[in-house]
C-alpha cells in the first residue's frame, strides 16, 4: 500500500520506517528542510536517537520502500493513506494546540485529486477527526470538487526508547473508523500485524481518540500514586522497594510504571494529562484524580531539590555538583519536560557549579541552556566519571544502564565527598551506606 507520513518526528519516522519494513511504500514529509536533507543524504542522518531506527531507515531506503520530501503535494498525490503525525503541544491553558494538525488537513484538502484516507496518528482530543473532516471538506468545496475521503483515528502507543519494538509488537492497535471502506483499508494496512496475532480493535472515532488520553493519563496516575506511597514510606519507615514488589506482583496491578522517582516528563504524559484535565473542565467536569496526578508530579521534583538544598543548608554558592542523566528517561535524547531541567535551573539559581553527563541528550541540553544567564556554570562531561572530580554530591536524574552499572568504588574515589542524591532509586541503600556513601533516595 502507498502511504504518506506528514511530520517526521518520533512518531512519523518510526511509523514510516516500520510500515516500510512490512512491505508498504512510504513517503515521509516534513516542513523542516534540514531534517529532510539529513535523511536524504547518502550517509543518512537520523534526527533523533532511537535504538534500531537507523538500521530500519537505511534498509528500507536502500530497498526503495522509504523516501523523504518537503513537498506535501508529492506526498499526498502518490499515497492512498495519509498519516498526520505532527506535534500537538500544550497551550498555556493546558489544551492541545492543534494548529499543525489543522494546517495539514487544509493542505490535504487543497491538493488531493482522488479518494484518500486521512489518519490522525497524533494524539488529539475527541472531536479532532470531525474537525479535520470539516476542514478538508471546506477546501474541496472551495475547489468545486466532490471528491470523497475518510478520516480515521489511529492513535499511537509507542514509547520513546523502545519505539521500534513497540510498533512492531504492539499490545494492541486501535482504529476509529466511520465507514466500511476505511475499516477495510485499515485492516489491510495492518494485516502483517493481525496475521502475527496482534489485536486490532475497531471502534467509533471518538472512542479511539479518548482511548489514547485515557491510557496515558492512567499510566501517569500510576507514577504519581507510587511517588506518594514512596513519600509515605520515607515518613513511616516502610521500605519502598519491598512495597513496590509486594504491590506490583499483584496481577491486577502489575509491576510497570510503579517506579518511584522524580516523576514523569517527556513530550506525552505532561501534555496529555493537562489536555484531558482541560477537556473535562470545558465540559464542567472536575477530573479530580488527574488534577492531583499533575500536582503530585510537579511536587516530586521540588521535594528532591529541597532535599539537596537542605543538605547544603541552603548554601549552594560555588558548590560543585555532578549530575548524571538529562533525558526524561533512558534510551532517548528527548529532554522535553525532563525533571533534570527544573533541577539544573534551580541549582544554578542558587549558585552551584554543575558538571553534567548524559549518554545521548547533551547536545539538546547545551542548546536548551544556550542563552541562560548562568550557562557558563555548566560543564559537559564526555564520560560519567569525568563529571565527578571535586564534586560535593552526585545527583542522578535518569536511570541509564551505564549509571546503574557504574563502579561504586570509582565514584567514591573520584568525588570530593561521597554524597549521592538518587532521584531514580538505582542503587541499594544498604550497600551504599556500607560503602560509606551518604545516600538519599526517593522513599
Ligand atoms: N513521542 C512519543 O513518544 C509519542 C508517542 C505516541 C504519540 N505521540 C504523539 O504523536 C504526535 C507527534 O509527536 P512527536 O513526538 O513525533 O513530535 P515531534 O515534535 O518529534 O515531530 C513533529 C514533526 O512534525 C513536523 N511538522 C509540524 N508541522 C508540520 C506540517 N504542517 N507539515 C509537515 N510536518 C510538520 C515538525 O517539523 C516535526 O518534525 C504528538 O501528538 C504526540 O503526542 C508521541
Amino acid at each position: 500500500m502507498k502511504l504518506a507520513m506528514i511530520g517526521v518526528g518520533y512518531v512519523g519516522l518510526v511509523t514510516g520506517a516500520c510500515f516500510a519494513q512490512t512491505g508498504h511504500e512510504v513517503i515521509c514529509m516534513d516542513i523542516d528542510s534540514k531534517k529532510i536533507e539529513g535523511l536524504r543524504k547518502n550517509e543518512i542522518e537520523i534526527p533523533i536517537y532511537e535504538p534500531g531506527l537507523k538500521d530500519y531507515v537505511k534498509l528500507n531506503v536502500a530497498a526503495g520502500r522509504l523516501s523523504f520530501t518537503t513537498d506535501l503535494n508529492q506526498a499526498v498525490s502518490q499515497s492512498q493513506v495519509i498519516f498526520i503525525c505532527v506535534g500537538t503541544p500544550s497551550r498555556e491553558d493546558g489544551s492541545a494546540d492543534l494548529r499543525y494538525v489543522y494546517e495539514v488537513a487544509r493542505s490535504v484538502g487543497q491538493t488531493m485529486q482522488e479518494y484518500k484516507i486521512v489518519v490522525d496518528k497524533s494524539t488529539v482530543p475527541v472531536g479532532t477527526a470531525a474537525r479535520v473532516r470539516q476542514l478538508i471538506a471546506k477546501e474541496l468545496a472551495r475547489r468545486g470538487t466532490n471528491l470523497t475521503f475518510d478520516v480515521v483515528s489511529n492513535p499511537e502507543f509507542l514509547r520513546e526508547g523502545s519505539a521500534i519494538d513497540d510498533f512492531m509488537r504492539p499490545d494492541r492497535i486501535v482504529v476509529g473508523v466511520e465507514s466500511p471502506e476505511a475499516e477495510r483499508i485499515m485492516q489491510e494496512l495492518y494485516k502483517p500485524w493481525t496475521d502475527g496475532k496482534f489485536e486490532l480493535f475497531v471502534m467509533e472515532v471518538p472512542s479511539a481518540e479518548m482511548t489514547k488520553y485515557a491510557a496515558n493519563s492512567f499510566l501517569a496516575t500510576k507514577i504519581s500514586f507510587i511517588n506518594e506511597i514512596a513519600n509515605l514510606c520515607a515518613l513511616t519507615g516502610a521500605n519502598i522497594k519491598s512495597v513496590q514488589k509486594g504491590m506490583g506482583s499483584d496481577k491486577r496491578i502489575g509491576p510497570h510504571f510503579l517506579y518511584p522517582g522524580l516523576g514523569y516528563g517527556g513530550s506525552c504524559f505532561p501534555k496529555d494529562v493537562k489536555a484531558l484535565v482541560y477537556i473535562a473542565q470545558t465540559l464542567a467536569y472536575n477530573f479530580k484524580i488527574l488534577e492531583a496526578t499533575e500536582i503530585v508530579n510537579q511536587a516530586q521534583r521540588h521535594r528532591f531539590i529541597l532535599e539537596i538544598t537542605r543538605y547544603f543548608q541552603n548554601n549552594l554558592e560555588g558548590k560543585k555538583l555532578a549530575l548524571w542523566g538529562l533525558a526524561f528517561k533512558p534510551e532517548t535524547d528527548d529532554i522535553r519536560e525532563a525533571p533534570s531541567l527544573t533541577i539544573i535551573e534551580r541549582l544554578l539559581e542558587m549558585g552551584a557549579e554543575l558538571s553534567v553527563h548524559d549518554p545521548e541528550a547533551m547536545k539538546e541540553v547545551q542548546f536548551y541552556f544556550r542563552k541562560h544567564a548562568n550557562r557558563d556554570r555548566i560543564t559537559y562531561a564526555d564520560l560519567p566519571e569525568a563529571a565527578l572530580p571535586k564534586a560535593e554530591a552526585l545527583i542522578i536524574n535518569t536511570e541509564w544502564e551505564v549509571y546503574k552499572n557504574a563502579e561504586l568504588n570509582l565514584i567514591k574515589s573520584r568525588m570530593k565527598n561521597p554524597v549521592v542524591f538518587d532521584g531514580r532509586n538505582i542503587y541499594d541503600p544498604a550497600k551504599m551506606r556500607e560503602m560509606g556513601f551518604t545516600y538519599f533516595f526517593v522513599g
